[in-house]
């Protein structure tokens, strides 16, 4: 559990805007200190976002996803310690080797492992994806394994995360995307628990995209994130 965070700190906006432009503009409406960059954004802004993320004192989580053999996924780890992000993904299924490949080239960014799409159910785990492992005990054995590669953190639902934080012992990160306040629109997320269910489950971090960013006043909702965290 990272400790002496407030809510504002745990609380991480996921930009899944289309153009710098974009993210800019949220980012100049709200008072948030740390923004999510994914594969959209990534594509349209490039590292220049970053950047100005950097130089406005943001902290940045670029979430790419990594997951390609042990070599690729290295070489990527390399070009991205020179972004100066704060945290980077990479998916488990690519086993321990490209897991301990991208701890080593990585350096000073933490490293997250993404165990189990928040989007999936159990039964497309099972079925599509001929998985036959409960989805809890597979998502716990990735995070194992990643952590046991030297990995900071996982990513997971707020769902699996007190039995995570159990298995994993109070220093490995937690983050959790998969947040809806209640009755809010799920979209295509399955694994889903409010901010507070999250908080009291024992994530350090909590990733908000559309609650935030779709609402008509992203302060607003961003507001309402934080009051819902404290409560
Ligand atoms: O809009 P929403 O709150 O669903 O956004 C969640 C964000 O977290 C998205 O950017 C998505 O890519 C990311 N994410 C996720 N589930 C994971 C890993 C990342 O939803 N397991």
């Amino acid at each position: 559990m990272e400790r002496n965070l407030n809510p504002h700190d745990r609380l991480i906006v996921a930009l899944d805007v289309p153009s710098a432009a974009a993210a800019l503009d949220l980012c100049d409406r709200l008072p948030a200190t740390f923004y999510k960059i994914g594969l959209e954004l990534y594509l349209a802004a490039g590292a220049g976002l970053i950047a100005t993320l950097k130089q406005r004192q943001k902290r940045v989580f670029l979430d790419l996803k990594l997951h390609d053999i042990p070599n690729t996924v290295a070489a990527a780890c390399r070009v991205i310690r020179d972004y100066d992000v704060d945290f980077v993904t990479v998916h488990g299924a690519g086993g321990a080797a490209m897991l301990t490949a991208a701890q080593e080239a990585i350096a000073a960014p933490r490293l997250l492992v993404v165990t189990v799409l928040t989007s999936i159910t159990p039964a497309q785990l099972s079925e599509q994806l001929h998985i036959a492992t409960p989805l809890g005990t597979y998502g716990q054995h990735l995070a194992e394994m990643a952590q046991n590669c030297g990995l900071a953190g996982a990513i997971c639902s707020p769902q699996e995360a007190a039995a995570l934080r159990r298995a994993l012992g109070p220093d490995f990160l937690l983050v959790t995307p998969g947040i809806r306040p209640a009755g809010t629109d799920l979209g295509d997320q399955r694994r889903t628990l409010t901010p507070a269910e999250a908080i009291a489950q024992g994530a350090d971090y909590l990733v908000i995209g559309r609650p935030i960013t779709a609402a008509p006043d992203p302060l607003v909702a961003w507001e309402e994130m934080i009051a819902a965290m404290e409560g």
